[in-house]
């Protein structure tokens, strides 16, 4: 049954709890925390904005890195809650705790369109452990509950679940509504050709979204260090590369699996290879006939590979992709995986980038806004694509 939407609820003058993600990458600047990516924030606007434009009190609860439920400065949302006022252009209270006097003082003053942002929910313990009296003392703050974490959704957390169960109504927040239609009803079943493109460094991570996707997809595309454990596999020498030894079987049990459905399996045909991880390095091209010598290892899918998989992409009419073909971070290593993003740029198929690094390398492309969709989710996109219930949106009130 479907789930509640934030468009389904009445909020005027209403105080409506709001779990965002608002995990973003930040660095030190002169002694000061300073957010390197707001995509997260950015894609909480919409749900934010239409609640203050229907008369809501927006209180957002948000979590940010993993203090384990203590309250360290460096994870404070005090940044946060400045660069969202740039954003909003509005003021956003920013309480100095979680629960208890100091947000309800602050929540009492609230009129409709204001915004407040609570203190990291991770300072305290019960969070994780999704315990009902922190779950009951977050519930208090708030008339009804709206969910747009999706990128935390994975999580069965007390701000994420737990909540739910002492609120009158939990709905999915418009960035929710908006993953679970690309990376999920968009899916089921998904425009043919069907094309997948894995990456990342290990199979280990991508086993299950593998399998699960294999019932879909018409072809797998494989790079990045992921790939050389399917080239061990099949005998093919891999030099000093990065290899998982332990997951061989696995990776011939996939293969397998892909013959005996039909599921076109390409793994690289070659790989640029090298002695030193570094930019400037000298580089060498390694096929699957020469394999990599001792002492060198691959880095990035080679020319002949990108080739074969321009043409899967050419032919798709949905594609998903999830983690980079190679270390794309050193420039000499970051060309088939450059080279793909153009690939699905250029594409007139559905493009969704599932989360994680490859989002990096398709911003990193200056690509981004050639792609139909770009998830939020890290661990959440691939939990959702290999078919679990993420308890974040499970938790939430059916629509009736
Ligand atoms: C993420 O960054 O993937 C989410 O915010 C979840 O964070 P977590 O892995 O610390 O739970």
């Amino acid at each position: 049954m479907a789930k509640l939407s934030l468009r389904d609820l009445d909020v005027s003058g209403k105080r409506v709890l709001v779990r965002v993600d608002f995990n973003v990458p930040t660095e030190e600047r002169d002694g000061k925390i300073a957010i390197t990516d707001d995509t997260r924030i950015r894609e909480s606007l919409p749900t934010i904005q239409w609640l203050r434009e229907h008369g809501a009190k927006v209180i957002l609860m948000a979590h940010f890195g993993r203090p384990k439920g203590q309250a360290i400065e460096k994870y404070s949302l005090r940044p946060v809650a400045d660069h969202l006022h740039t954003l909003i252009d509005h003021p956003v209270a920013f309480a100095h705790d979680t629960i208890g006097k100091i947000p309800e003082e602050i929540i009492a003053h609230m009129q409709p369109g204001d915004v407040t942002l609570l203190q990291n929910v991770r300072f305290y313990a019960g969070e994780e452990a999704n315990d009902e009296m922190f779950a009951q003392e977050l519930a208090r703050l708030g008339d009804v509950y709206v969910n747009d974490a999706f990128g935390a959704a994975h999580r069965a957390h007390a701000s994420t679940a737990g909540i739910t169960k002492f609120v009158r109504q939990s709905a999915m927040g418009l960035l929710m509504e908006k993953e679970l239609k690309h990376l999920k009803d968009e899916l089921d079943p998904p425009a043919k050709p069907f094309v997948v493109i894995m990456g990342g460094s290990k199979v280990s991570d991508k086993i299950g979204v593998i399998k699960a996707l294999m019932q879909k997809a018409n072809s797998i595309l494989i790079g990045g260090a992921m790939a050389n454990t399917f080239w061990k596999a099949e005998g093919i020498n891999v030099g000093s590369s990065r290899v998982e030894a332990d997951k061989l079987d696995l990776a011939r049990e996939l293969l397998d699996v892909a013959k005996q459905r039909g599921v076109e399996f390409l793994v690289p045909s070659d790989a640029v290879v090298t002695q030193d991880i570094r930019a400037g390095a000298p580089t060498k091209i390694a096929s699957v006939q020469t394999g990599v010598e001792d002492g060198w290892q691959a880095v990035d899918v080679g020319p002949a590979t990108v080739e074969r998989y321009q043409q899967q992409i050419a032919g798709a009419r949905t594609i998903l992709w999830n983690g980079p073909l190679g270390i794309f971070e050193i420039p000499d290593f970051s060309k088939g995986t450059f080279a793909i993003a153009q690939a699905l740029a250029d594409s007139d198929a559905t493009t969704i980038i599932g989360g994680g690094d490859s989002v990096t390398a398709v911003k990193q492309a200056g690509l981004a806004d050639k792609m139909t969709f770009i998830s939020t989710g890290g661990g959440a996109s691939l939990e959702l694509l290999e078919g679990k219930e993420l308890p974040g949106v499970a938790a939430l009130s059916e629509r009736s």
